[in-house]
Parts: C-alpha cells; structure tokens; sequence
C-alpha cells in the first residue's frame, strides 16, 4: 500500500477527521489539541488524516518517529510547513522553515552561535536582566495577583534584545518598551495571527493563493532598522559584545562568494528575529509554566530553592558551573515541558519514497507527516497519571524507562531546537532570581485546571497564569 494516495487514506482512516480540522480553522482548539485527540481515538501505530483536502499521516509510534527524524533523516529531512520569498521575504529565510538544499549549510553557519563557549559569554548579559527581573518584582509585591507570563516575557525579551541585538529594551521599565509591543505583535492571541499561522502548517497552497505574511509585516520594517543600525553602529564605535549579533556578522562577514548558499540582506536579518521570535516566547511560556507548577506545589518549590541556597552556598554567585549542578530544577523543567510543550506538534515532508521497516506500507514522497507531541507526552502508557505534575518521573532512576522519541519538547535529530541549551540556561538563570527571593502562590485568580488558548499555535493558558509573589520568610 501506498500512502499519500488519497485512497489508502481512508484505509488508514476508520473515521473521517476533517471535522476535527475544521475546529482549528473555526478557532475552537489548536492543532496540538486536535491531534492529541486523534491520538487517543487511533489505536494504530499511524493514521491518515486529511486538511482541506491534503493528506497528512500522523505518527503516533515512537520506533516510527525516531526513523522519520533520525535514522531515516533523509527520506524526512524538510519540515511541511512552506513559505516563499513573495509571500514573505522574513520568515521564508528563517532556519526553521529553509529546505534542503539551503537549510544544511545554512544550519552549519548559525550552529557556531550556540557553542558552550558563546552561551557562557552571554552568562553576564543574562544576569544583568535577572537583576532588573528581581527589582521590578519587589515593585509588585503588594499585588494580589501578578501576571507571571508577562514578568517572564519582559525577561526574556530583554534577554533576547541584548543577546541577539544587543540592545537594552528595559521592558521591567516601560509598559510599552520598543521590543515588547513587537513581541506581543508577533504571538497575540488574535484572529489574524491565528489564521495566518496555522495557514503556514496546515494550508501552505492558501498562503500561496493568498499572499500573507506569518507575522504583521510592521516587525520585518522594525527589525530591518534595528539589526542595520545596530551593525553601523557597532563598526563606527569597534564594539564587541560576544553576543548573537556579532556571531551572525561574523558568520556575514566570512562568507565567500564560494559558499553553497549567500549570507547576505533579509537572510542576515531572518536569522536575527528568528531567534528573537523563537527564542522569547518559548522561553518565557517555559518558565511561566514552571513557576505556575510550583505556586500549585510547595513541597516542589521548596525542593527547588533548597537545591539553589546549597549550590548558590559552593558558588557564590551564578556561573555556568553552578547551573550545571541544579539536577532538581532540571527535572522540574523536564516534566514542566512535558505538560506544556510550547510546539504541541511537530512536523515532516517525505522528499522521496519511504518503505516503512517491516511492512509493505510506502509513504510516498510529498506526503506530510505530523508527530502529536501532545499526545505522547500525555500517553498513559509512557507517563502514568499524566495531568499529574510528578519531576521524579526525569530522576537519574526513572528517565531511561520511556522508549526513545516519546518526549520531544525539542524535537530531535537533525533538526532539533538549536537554542535548547541556551533556553535552558536563561530559565534556569531567571528561575534562580526569583525563587530564591521570591515565593510564588495560588491566587484567587490561579487557573485551575488550565484552559488552553486555541487561537495559538504554541502552548498557551487562555486567561493567563496570574499568581501572588511574596518574600521568601525564613
Ligand atoms: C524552552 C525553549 C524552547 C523550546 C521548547 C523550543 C522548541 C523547539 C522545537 C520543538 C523545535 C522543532 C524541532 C524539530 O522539528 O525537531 C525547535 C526548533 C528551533 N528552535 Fe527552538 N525551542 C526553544 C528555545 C529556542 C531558542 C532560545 C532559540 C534561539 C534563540 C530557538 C531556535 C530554534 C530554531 C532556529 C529551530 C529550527 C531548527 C532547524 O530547523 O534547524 N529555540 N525549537
């Protein structure tokens, strides 16, 4: 049998699922949340689905998954979603959507920004805005409730502006500072976003036909600015930072007219805003999530800062040694990203016949594949007592016990999260901050359980995540 020939599908499909697309289109749950639920209804280790007509195979079987992103990496080596320079000249030169190709020489030029090296350079900047972070919260002490999502998305704006522009945005210091309302532009839960957004995943011919853009086209104008201007400014004063932008220019200035692909123009900028989008929303719905687990669990949080007094004890201060060690907040991070995966789903394109192992099934080239990240993390089978927020589950013990590809927060193979690391230290850095200064608690106003926002394609609380900060007492 063949799959992506529209006849097997509905071999593949003992039930028509158009209508569970149709919610996603209709702003009634997310893509994450839609294939969660197919994952739970299908007890096949792949199904076919259709979107507007377009036939994808979800793959719910790890051993499956861990062919499609690593070993047969080369049959699956392009992600389905599309853009074109036409549609928008920005995010059709992001890493995350480049094809082959382009997408391998250019991930080998941006790797270099992420060494060990280069993140433990930025270690200082980070501090500097956990710093702000910690002064704007003792300003907010007296609230009831804070929004948590917004002091976490302040902090890592600001440490996405001064790592991958080198700009101060002092988002802790004005309401409407310049690198905040572009954040909020770019992930606002509006129709507009939502529509477009999914558009790119689901219906890349309605982009085509259509012609719009994945983000407001105002922040390409501003990025534009601000990444030039930044440049000239940092070649007129022969400033060096050790931080993204003078990775990227580097990477500009070295490249050759021999190279496999131009390092030039919009390309130059996209990788920029690519890490400014990719890097603060991730990041911040990331850390927020924890604090939200930690102000419903004390026993948890109380762990958490116990672990950080007896390291921040050895070190003194943060260093990139220290964080090394917080093997408690690492796990508590793992299972935060196992309920809340800020991509709930990943996604493929097969480039050339594929013949999955040990059947007569061939997946035939241009079939899209989606990976329901939701619904593994939330199988029964592999993570028992799901909706339960359990860090044991990622001790030293327990964490081999899952097989391969089951918890994929970072994807993986080739095409895993490339700022994963650097993620992690600036939430473990800004979680540093504020647990050991500051408790956090359920407010009146705590969701309980959380409503997800459908008119987002990342992971988000519909009404937010408010909470209540207070001094740490003993
Ligand atoms: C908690 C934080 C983060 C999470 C949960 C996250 C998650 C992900 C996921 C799920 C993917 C897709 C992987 C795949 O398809 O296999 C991805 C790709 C990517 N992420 Fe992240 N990410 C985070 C932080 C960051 C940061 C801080 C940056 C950069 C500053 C970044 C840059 C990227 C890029 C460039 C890609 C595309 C890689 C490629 O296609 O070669 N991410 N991320």
């Amino acid at each position: 049998m063949t799959i992506g020939k529209k006849e097997a599908y509905h071999t593949l499909t003992p039930h028509p699922s158009l209508e569970i697309f149709f919610e996603v289109f209709t702003f009634r749950s997310t893509i994450g949340n839609c294939l969660e639920k197919l994952y739970k209804r299908f007890r096949t280790p792949y199904f076919g689905i259709f979107v507007l007509n377009k036939p994808y195979l979800v793959i719910k079987n790890p051993e499956l998954i861990r062919s499609v992103l690593i070993t047969d990496f080369n049959y699956f080596r392009d992600r389905s979603t599309e853009a074109d320079e036409t549609c928008d000249p920005i995010v059709s030169q992001f890493l995350f959507v480049m094809k082959y190709p382009e997408w391998k020489p250019l991930r080998a030029k941006v790797t270099p920004v992420f060494t060990t090296a280069k993140i433990k350079n930025m270690l200082g900047l980070i501090n500097e805005v956990a710093e702000e972070m910690k002064v704007y919260i003792e300003t907010i002490l007296h609230a009831d409730s804070v929004e948590a999502k917004e002091v976490c998305a302040k902090y890592t704006t600001d440490v996405i502006a001064t790592c991958a522009f080198g700009i101060k945005s002092h988002s802790f210091q004005h309401k409407d500072a310049e690198f905040r309302v572009i954040g909020r532009k770019m992930f606002e839960f509006n129709l507009r976003n939502a529509f477009c957004q999914s558009c790119y995943f689901m219906a890349p011919s309605l982009v085509k036909s259509l012609k719009f853009s994945f983000f407001d086209r105002s922040i390409y104008k501003f990025t534009r600015e601000v990444f030039w201007a930044t440049l000239e400014e940092r070649k007129k004063t022969n400033t060096k930072r050790n931080d993204i932008i003078d990775v990227i220019n580097q990477i500009r200035e070295n490249s050759s007219s021999n190279d496999e692909i131009k390092f030039e123009g919009d390309r130059v900028v996209a990788q920029a805003l690519m890490f400014y989008g990719a890097g603060f929303e991730t990041t911040s719905g990331a850390m927020s999530f924890a604090l939200y687990e930690l102000c419903l669990h004390p026993t948890i949080q109380n762990k958490v800062r116990e672990e950080i007094k007896l390291v921040l004890s050895r070190y003194g201060s943060i260093t990139y040694e220290a964080l090394q060690e917080l093997k408690y907040m690492d796990m508590v991070l793992s299972e935060t990203l196992r309920k809340y995966p800020a991509l709930p789903f990943l996604d493929r394109i097969c480039v050339e016949d594929y013949k999955i192992p040990n059947t007569d099934v061939v997946i035939e080239k241009g079939t899209s594949i989606f990976i329901p990240v939701f619904g593994l993390h939330y199988d029964p089978d592999y993570y028992p007592d799901p909706e339960k927020f359990d860090p044991e589950r990622f001790s030293e013990i327990n964490k081999g016990s899952n097989p391969a590809c089951c918890y994929l927060p970072f994807g993986d193979g080739p095409r895993i999260c490339i700022g994963a690391k650097f993620g992690l230290m600036e939430i473990k850095i800004g979680l540093v901050r504020i647990l050991s200064e500051f408790e956090v608690k359920r407010s009146v106003d705590t969701p309980v359980p959380i409503e997800f926002e459908t008119k987002c394609l990342l992971v988000a609380s519909k009404v937010g995540l408010p909470m209540k900060f207070s001094r740490v007492t003993d």
